[in-house]
């Protein structure tokens, strides 16, 4: 079968569609005839080197992925941690679900990493039950889990605040709900948060940073405030001084969907609210682009020189 194989550690470069055997669904697992795949800064940093967990290339790339369930027939988007970027994929069937109706292949691709995780940072945050009017700082709020978490921050009723390099990304994200667009090229985000909210800071900060974006982003927050850590786009480690937390009883939390993508009960819960908003028409993926799985590279380009609003997607 076709796939997009890391042949080497590296940049966009090192992949190479080329033929190899197809995969055998091992218990739990099954086949599924792949139609699209959803690109994620992850699969940058797992054809680099840079992903925990990873083995070593030549590796089938992609963790996301729709297409066709073969003992079935039915459309299903699914996640895995590689593989996805193949015409099958041997996926566990605890985290294949079915497409929302009207949804195409490339959406189906494009929401299973971005709404889980941006759901779980909500539940992190502790706003899932009660956010009306809760301030969260969403950073990089264009890209595909920002316009997640956008998405369903309106459906909580939050008071969002954005960040972006771009004025012209920031403008399509305020369509989609932000109410408040931080340009951190033009204005430093901290001192853009402490005008907006007359001094006071925000409740919740989602960061995927690192460096010292981490100890900013404690410093935006105001009481008892929490900061949701599950990123490093900058490549630096976090900066944390704990006691910068005493003050304000602030907590800073850690979120991979990896990790909680083994818990089955979890995202049995996720999953039933997620698909419930997906129904009633409030959440769609935003994609930015459709490229066939030969242009991966270009893909990940996209991804690494931040051209993407939303999601790029690869056609499989
Ligand atoms: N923990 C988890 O389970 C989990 C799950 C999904 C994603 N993530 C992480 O969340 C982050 C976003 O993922 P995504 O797939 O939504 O990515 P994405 O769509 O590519 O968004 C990344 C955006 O971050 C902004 N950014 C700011 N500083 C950056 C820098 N130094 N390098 C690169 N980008 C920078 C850019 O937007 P602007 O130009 O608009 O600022 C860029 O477009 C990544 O760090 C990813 O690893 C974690």
């Amino acid at each position: 079968m076709k796939a997009v194989v890391i042949t080497r550690l590296g940049g966009p470069e090192v992949l190479e569609a080329g033929d190899v055997p197809e995969p055998t669904p091992g218990p739990g697992e099954e086949l599924v005839r792949v139609e699209a795949g959803g690109v994620n800064f992850a699969d940058t940093m797992a054809a680099s080197g840079g992903y925990p967990g990873t083995p070593k290339p030549p590796l089938v790339a992609g963790r996301e992925f729709s297409g066709t369930r073969v003992s079935s027939g039915e459309r299903v988007m699914g996640y895995t941690q590689w593989g996805a970027f193949a015409e099958s994929v041997a996926a566990r069937s605890a985290l294949l679900w079915p497409v929302p109706m009207g949804w195409s292949a490339p959406e189906g691709a494009a929401f299973p990493v971005n709404f889980f995780t941006a759901y779980f940072a909500y539940w992190k945050a502790g706003l899932l039950e009660d956010s009306k009017g809760a301030r969260v700082l969403i950073h990089a709020a264009a890209g595909g889990v920002g316009t997640a978490a956008v998405q369903i921050g309106k459906l909580l009723g939050a008071e969002m605040y954005g960040t972006s390099s771009s004025d012209e990304k920031l403008s399509r994200v305020q369509k989609l709900g932000l109410q408040h667009p931080i340009n951190y090229k033009k204005q430093d985000y901290e001192v853009a948060i402490r005008d907006l909210t007359n001094g006071e800071g925000v409740d919740v900060v989602f960061e995927m940073l690192g460096g010292e974006h981490v100890l900013k982003s404690v410093r935006c927050l105001r009481d008892f405030g929490r900061v949701i850590v599950y990123g490093t786009a900058t490549g630096q480690r976090a900066v944390l001084d704990v006691g910068s937390l005493y003050a304000k009883g602030a907590s800073v939390h850690g979120l991979w969907l990896t990790y909680i993508s083994q818990k089955q009960e979890l995202m049995r819960q996720a999953w039933q609210q997620l698909s419930a908003w997906a129904a009633q028409g409030h959440l769609r993926p935003v994609i930015e682009a459709v490229l066939p799985m030969e242009k991966a590279a270009d893909a990940y380009r996209l991804l690494l020189e931040r051209k993407n609003f939303g999601k790029v997607v690869l056609k499989i």
